[in-house]
């Protein structure tokens, strides 16, 4: 008689237990679950956003897209912007005409969203494989010409593209900032 008291006083002490701790056990794991996703989100993050931001300066679109396809300031470190501000009066040949207002405006914009800057996937692609260099061309960086390697000088050289450096006639997305390799084509 005594030992199947015991007994069931064991079992019911066990039932207790379970009762009081089973909620602070699951919450434990709710924790854990909610740390993990937390963890992947920052990862996520590090990686970076997927896109570049569109252009959104008309100072910068009006001055700097007469000529060619407005480049986002991500493409290139401030230190390269900085340059090729300075050097408006021979600019690849031509001569930029900037008034102080405009100069003053573009140069704040560019230097503020430049690649460093950013968080885009591409920018700290670009910053890591330019190990420093300020290069003047966005089709000069290491890792930008390499993902390039495949076009050939006739390709570049049709009509309807003219230049490495006329992104949007094969990145059709170029505008809104995507340049990932799903939304590009060679035109004929
Ligand atoms: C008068 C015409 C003209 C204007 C205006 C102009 N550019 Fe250019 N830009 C050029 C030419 C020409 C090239 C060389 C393109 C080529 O090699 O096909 C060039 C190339 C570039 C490149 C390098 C592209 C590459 O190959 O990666 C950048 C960056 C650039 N320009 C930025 C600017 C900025 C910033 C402004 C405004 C301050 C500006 N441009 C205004 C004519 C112009
Ligand atoms: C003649 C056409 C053409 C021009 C002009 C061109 N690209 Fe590309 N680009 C391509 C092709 C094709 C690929 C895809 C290569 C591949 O599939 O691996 C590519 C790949 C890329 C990638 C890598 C995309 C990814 O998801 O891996 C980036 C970034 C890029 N280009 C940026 C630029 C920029 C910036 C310019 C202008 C300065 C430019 N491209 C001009 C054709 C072009």
């Amino acid at each position: 008689m005594n030992i199947s008291r015991k007994k069931i006083m064991w079992w019911v002490s066990l039932l207790m237990l379970l009762v009081v701790f089973a909620p602070t056990i699951s919450a434990d794991d709710d924790d854990k679950r909610h740390q993990r996703r937390e963890r992947k989100h920052k990862e996520h993050n590090h990686r970076g956003d997927k896109n570049l931001k569109p252009v959104n300066s008309a100072a910068y679109t009006d001055s700097c897209g007469a000529c060619h396809f407005v480049y986002q300031p991500e493409l290139l470190p401030a230190a390269s912007w900085k340059k090729i501000l300075e050097g408006t009066d021979d600019h690849f040949g031509e001569t930029v005409d900037l008034d102080e207002g405009a100069r003053l405006e573009i140069s704040e914009y560019l230097a503020s969203n430049a690649a460093d800057k950013s968080s885009a996937k591409l920018s700290g692609k670009i910053m890591r494989c330019l190990g420093g260099m300020t290069p003047l061309r966005i089709t000069d960086i290491p890792c930008i010409r390499k993902e390039h390697h495949e076009i050939t000088p006739q390709m570049v050289q049709r009509k309807s593209v003219g230049s490495l450096s006329n992104c949007i006639a094969c990145h059709r997305t170029a505008e809104s900032g995507v340049y990932d390799d799903d939304s590009v084509s060679i035109p004929e």
